[in-house]
C-alpha cells in the first residue's frame, strides 16, 4: 500500500454497498495534490467554482461522462445530473459524489478509478456542480456563500474557454 490510506480521515463507502472504498486502487498520479489531500482530509474540493478549473472539468466530462449523462449532465442513458433530484441522496454530498464517481452505482454506472485519476474526479466534480440548473437554494453542497453568487447553469450562456484557451488551474 502507499501512504494515501493515511492521510484520509474520512471513511469512503461503495455507493450501492456500503462497503469500504479502497483509494490505493487509484493511479498514483494526482494522488497527492493540493486539492486531493485536503479532499481526503475535510471532503471539501477546492475546485468547486473555481473558474480557472472548470475548463479540465468539462473537457473530462466530455471524454469521460457525456456519453451516457448527455452533454450538460440533462441525462440520456444516465440520469440527469444537472438538477435538484438524486436517486442516491448522498450525492448532494461532495463525499458522496466522489464515492459514486470512484466507485460506481448500478447497471452501466462502473467505478471510475481506472479511468480518472482523485484529481481528475475532483475537477469532473466542480463541473458537474457548476452545470446545476435548478434553485441554488437546493444547492446544499455549495457553501453559504458560494450558494449566494451561484446562478443557474444556461447551456446557452456557456462562456467556459476550451482546455487550450484557459488559464492555469489554481486551488485558492
Ligand atoms: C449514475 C456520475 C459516467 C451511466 C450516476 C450518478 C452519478 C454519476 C453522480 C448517480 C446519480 C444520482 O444519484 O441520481 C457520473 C460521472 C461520470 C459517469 C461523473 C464520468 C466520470 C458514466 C458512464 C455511464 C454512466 C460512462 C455509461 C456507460 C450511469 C447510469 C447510472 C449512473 C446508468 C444510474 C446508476 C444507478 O442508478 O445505480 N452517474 N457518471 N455513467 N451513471 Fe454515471
Ligand atoms: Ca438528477
Amino acid at each position: 500500500g502507499f501512504a494515501l490510506a493515511a492521510q484520509a480521515t474520512l471513511n469512503f463507502t461503495n455507493t450501492v454497498t456500503g462497503q469500504p472504498l479502497d483509494l490505493s486502487d487509484a493511479p498514483a498520479e494526482g494522488r497527492d495534490t493540493e486539492a486531493v489531500k485536503k479532499f481526503l482530509a475535510t471532503g471539501v474540493n477546492v475546485y468547486v467554482e473555481n473558474p480557472t478549473c472548470l475548463p479540465k472539468g468539462k473537457d473530462l466530462f466530455l471524454s469521460m461522462c457525456s456519453g451516457c449523462h448527455g452533454h450538460y449532465g440533462e441525462g440520456k442513458i444516465g440520469p440527469g445530473l444537472n438538477d435538484s433530484y438524486w436517486t442516491y441522496p448522498k450525492n448532494m454530498t461532495d463525499q458522496g459524489l466522489f464515492e459514486t464517481i470512484f466507485g460506481g452505482a448500478q447497471g452501466q454506472m462502473g467505478p471510475m478509478y481506472g479511468a480518472l485519476n482523485l484529481d481528475e474526479m475532483l475537477l469532473v466534480m466542480a463541473w458537474v456542480r457548476h452545470f446545476y440548473k435548478d434553485d441554488p437554494n437546493d444547492a446544499v453542497w455549495l457553501t453559504p456563500a458560494q450558494r449566494a453568487a451561484f446562478k443557474r447553469f444556461n447551456e446557452k450562456e456557456d462562456q467556459t474557454p476550451d482546455l487550450d484557451k484557459a488559464p492555469v488551474c489554481k486551488a485558492t
